[in-house]
C-alpha cells in the first residue's frame, strides 16, 4: 500500500544547472499548495548523509526564480556510493520523518536515488536538472537552453575577433558524455565543423574539411569542441596539429569551462522547471515512485529511473545533417 505523504525532502546534487532554483521554488511552493511539508537537503547527497535539512515555506523561496545555481547548494558525494553512507542518510530522513525524496540532477544522482529507494523501500521522484540534456525521458533538462544562450553569446564574440584576425578557433564547452550542447551551439553559433562524443569524426576528415573552407574562401573558422570527443587529442593538441599541417591557419584556443553552468535561467527553463516541479510532487501524492519527470512533445510525462537510466539519449542526426550542409 502506497504510504500517505505528508513531508517531502528536495535536493540538488552534481553539476549545478540554472534553473534549479525555479524547480525548488516550484516544488516548494506545490507542497505548501498541497498542504505538505517541503524540507530542503543542503548539498545533495552529502547533507543527507550529515542530516543537513531545512524546512522550505512557500516564502522562503521567493526570488529565486530568476537567480542562477542552487541556494540548496550542490556536491558529488563519494560517500553516498557505499552502503554505510546511504545507510546514514536513511537513519537522518527517518528522523525527521521524511516520506518521499524529489532529486533534482542529472544521471549520478538518479544512480543514487534508485539504489537509496529499492535498499530502503523509499518513494523518490527525479527532476532531470544538468545543462547537458543528455537524459532518455525528456526532450529538455532544466539548464539546457539557459546554457546553449549563454554559449551562443561568447561564441559570437569569439567570432567578432576570430574574423578581425582571420582565425581559426577551437571552442571547447562542456559535455563529458555528451554532444547535445556543442552540436546545437555549433549550428547555432554557425561552426565550421563540430566534435561530438557520438560521432568520431578524424583527424583526416577535419584537416579536409579546413582545406576546403580556406579554398572556398573563408577567411576564419570556429571549430566547436564538446568536451568529451572521441577524436584523440584535446583542444590544445587539436591546435597544435592543424598549425603543423595546414600551415596556412593561425589557430587559438577558447575553454568555456564552468560559466556555462551560471546565469539567470532563461524564460524556457524558468517555465520548464515550474512544470516539473508541479509534476513531481503530484506523482508522488499519486503513489508514484522512481519515475522521471520529463517534458516529451511539450506533454510533462513519466519514465521509471530505471529506463532513463539504462537507455541512452540520442543525438539529433538530422541537426548533423543540417550542420556538414552548412558548413559548404
Ligand atoms: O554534468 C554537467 C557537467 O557540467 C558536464 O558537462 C561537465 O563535464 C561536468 O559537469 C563538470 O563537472 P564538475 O563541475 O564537477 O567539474
Amino acid at each position: 500500500m502506497a504510504v500517505k505523504i505528508t513531508k517531502i525532502g528536495l535536493m540538488t546534487s552534481g553539476g549545478d544547472a540554472p534553473g534549479m532554483n525555479a524547480a525548488i521554488r516550484s516544488v516548494a511552493r506545490t507542497c505548501a499548495y498541497y498542504n505538505i511539508v517541503c524540507v530542503g537537503i543542503y548539498r545533495g547527497y552529502e547533507g543527507m548523509i550529515e542530516g543537513d535539512f531545512k524546512i522550505l515555506t512557500a516564502r522562503s523561496v521567493n526570488n529565486i526564480i530568476n537567480k542562477g545555481g542552487t541556494i540548496l547548494k550542490s556536491a558529488r558525494s563519494k560517500e553516498f556510493r557505499t552502503k554505510e553512507g546511504r545507510k546514514k542518510a536513511y537513519s537522518h530522513i527517518k528522523k525527521a520523518n521524511i516520506d518521499a525524496l524529489i532529486l533534482i540532477g542529472g544521471d549520478g544522482t538518479f544512480t543514487g536515488g534508485l539504489l537509496f529507494s529499492e535498499e530502503f523501500n523509499f518513494p523518490v521522484i527525479g527532476i532531470p536538472g544538468t545543462i547537458d540534456n543528455d537524459i532518455y525521458g525528456t526532450n529538455y533538462t532544466i539548464g539546457y537552453d539557459t546554457a546553449l544562450n549563454t554559449i551562443i553569446e561568447v561564441i559570437d564574440k569569439i567570432r567578432d575577433t576570430a574574423s578581425s584576425h582571420k582565425r581559426l578557433f577551437f571552442v571547447e564547452v562542456m559535455g563529458r558524455d555528451a554532444g547535445h550542447i556543442a552540436l546545437n551551439v555549433g549550428v547555432g553559433a554557425g561552426a565550421e565543423e563540430i566534435l561530438i562524443p557520438e560521432e568520431d569524426l578524424g583527424l583526416e576528415r577535419l584537416l579536409m574539411s579546413l582545406r576546403h573552407s580556406k579554398q572556398t574562401g573563408k577567411s576564419s573558422s570556429i571549430v566547436v569542441v564538446a568536451e568529451g570527443d572521441k577524436i584523440g587529442k584535446n583542444v590544445f593538441e587539436l591546435k597544435d596539429y592543424v598549425e603543423e599541417h595546414l600551415s596556412e591557419y593561425e589557430v587559438r584556443v577558447s575553454v568555456l569551462g564552468h560559466m556555462q553552468r551560471g546565469g539567470s535561467p532563461s524564460c524556457f527553463d524558468r517555465v520548464l522547471a515550474s512544470k516539473m516541479g508541479v509534476k513531481a510532487v503530484e506523482s508522488l501524492l499519486d503513489g508514484k515512485t522512481n519515475y522521471m519527470v520529463g517534458t516529451i512533445n511539450n506533454k510533462m510525462e513519466l519514465t521509471p529511473i530505471k529506463k532513463a537510466l539504462k537507455i541512452h539519449s540520442e543525438i539529433n542526426k538530422e541537426l548533423l545533417r543540417v550542420s556538414d550542409i552548412m558548413s559548404t
